[in-house]
Formats: structure tokens, sequence, C-alpha cells
């Protein structure tokens, strides 16, 4: 789908899931989210806010899932994840505490692979992500899935691709701070949402956009493999379908 504006295609997804969160709320079942950070889905969580705060949108059965974390870092570093995700929308809406999940960043190493195994097992026990938010890296990563991911790779502990650590030196005050590696939701993870919004804005992302939507599936790009799922729609703006 292809809009004018990020903010006019950030409201056609927020109106999708609150249409779906409003429908589970009647049902009194709860509605499990994947969500993402960068400056993507700021829009998106601009206008779920605004939802909430003017049209009664209840987040109180929402259950989030984040897609990653970097490794390591303090939950209260101003780059980290999980600040990213109360600045911008946890903080603003009714979501209960206990069922916000975002990968926590300052896990001992030895603890890693059994903290992935029991994300996983939450988001089973969840009843699975229903609605899949994502943006994309320049590298063609969707979490923090970089190239070279598979297929079937789980949540797990993944070294950063150079371009994208240059991408996140910006924020982070210089390339050497970024950290080097990063918790992420695998491919498969990803791919067991019931429904995928990939959402892309500005020519900046559209040589990766094209390659990812019309180019070859394999794991150079990992947002290839989005190809093969039942029910992703990708959400861009004209820069970013410029190369399309
Ligand atoms: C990070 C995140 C991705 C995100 C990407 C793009 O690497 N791990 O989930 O899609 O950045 O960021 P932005 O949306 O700021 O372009």
């Amino acid at each position: 789908q292809i809009f004018d504006t990020p903010e006019e295609g950030a409201r056609y997804v927020a109106a999708k899931i609150a249409a779906f969160i409003n429908k589970r709320n009647s049902e009194g079942l709860p509605t499990v989210l994947g969500l993402a950070t960068g400056n993507t889905p700021i829009p998106l969580y601009m206008e779920l806010v605004r939802l909430h705060k003017e049209e009664g949108l209840s987040f109180k059965k929402v259950i989030s899932f984040n897609l990653d974390e970097y490794y390591p870092i303090s939950p209260d570093d101003v780059n980290s994840y999980h600040y990213f995700m109360f600045k911008h929308l946890f903080s603003h809406i009714d979501i209960d505490r206990a069922n916000v999940h975002i990968p926590v960043g300052t896990l001992a190493e030895h603890m890693i692979n059994e903290y992935c195994e029991g994300y996983e097992r939450m988001i089973r026990e969840a009843g699975g992500i229903d609605i899949q938010i994502l943006g994309i890296g320049r590298a063609g990563h969707i979490g923090f899935n970089e190239p070279g991911s598979q297929l079937n790779d789980i949540t797990r502990l993944v070294t950063l691709n150079p371009l994208t650590i240059s991408d996140a030196a910006g924020d982070f005050g210089g390339a050497e701070f970024v950290p080097r590696k990063a918790l992420t939701m695998g491919v498969r993870t990803i791919m067991e949402a019931r429904k995928v919004f990939l959402l892309g804005w500005g020519e900046k992302k559209t040589e990766i956009l094209a390659k990812a939507i019309e180019g070859q599936v394999g794991i150079e790009v990992p947002a290839s493999f989005l190809q093969k799922h039942k029910d992703t729609e990708f959400i861009l703006d004209k820069g970013a379908a410029s190369k399309l």
C-alpha cells in the first residue's frame, strides 16, 4: 500500500490495529501485539496514543512483545528500546505493565540462551502474535535479523551489521558507543505472526524495500522472507516506493 505521507500510512495501520483490539475487547479476549522501534513506527504510536486519548481505545487487555533490544544496554539508557517504548507509547496508554515484554539487555551472557527460549515460550503461551509491526534496516534486517539470518531462526543473541552500527552512530554519539550485539526475535518468530505490517518511509529506504518486496527471497535480505508470509502488508510512502 502506497500513501502520500507517513502519517497517512500510520493512520491506516493504527485503524486496523484499533479495530482488531476493539473486537477482541468486546469478546473479552486479549490482543497480542509484536512491536518495533526506530523512527519508522513513531507516527503509528502517536496515532495509537491519540485513539486511546480521544476515542477511548483501551489497551488493558493488550499483551505486547518487542522485537529486539541492544546488548548490552541498561533499560534506563536513553538509547535502549525499553526507554523508547515507554517514551513513545507505553507511558501514554492504559497497558498493564505486567503485559509488556521487551528483551532485557543486561543479562549475563550465560543466561541468554535460556532467556531467549523463555521469550519464545511466553509468546506461545500468550497465544502467538496477532499483529506484528516491523520497520526495515538498510541492511535488509527485520528486528535485528541481519543478512545471513535464516528462516528457521528464533529469538537469540546476534552481532550487528556494520551498516546498522553506522546508522545508529548518530543516536549514540559515535559508532564506537553503539553496542555490538543485540537480542532479537528470529525470522521464524516473526513469520509465525498471523498478520504483519512492515512500514517504510522515505527515499533512504527505497532500495532495500525494492529488494525486500520484489527481489529474490533469501538470507541476503532477511525482510524478503516476508514474501512467503501469508498476510503481510508493506506500508510505504511515495518516497519509499520510488524504486519499486
Ligand atoms: C533498528 C531496529 C529495527 C528498525 C531499524 C530501522 O535497527 N532494530 O527494528 O526497523 O532500526 O530504523 P528506523 O526506523 O529508525 O529507520
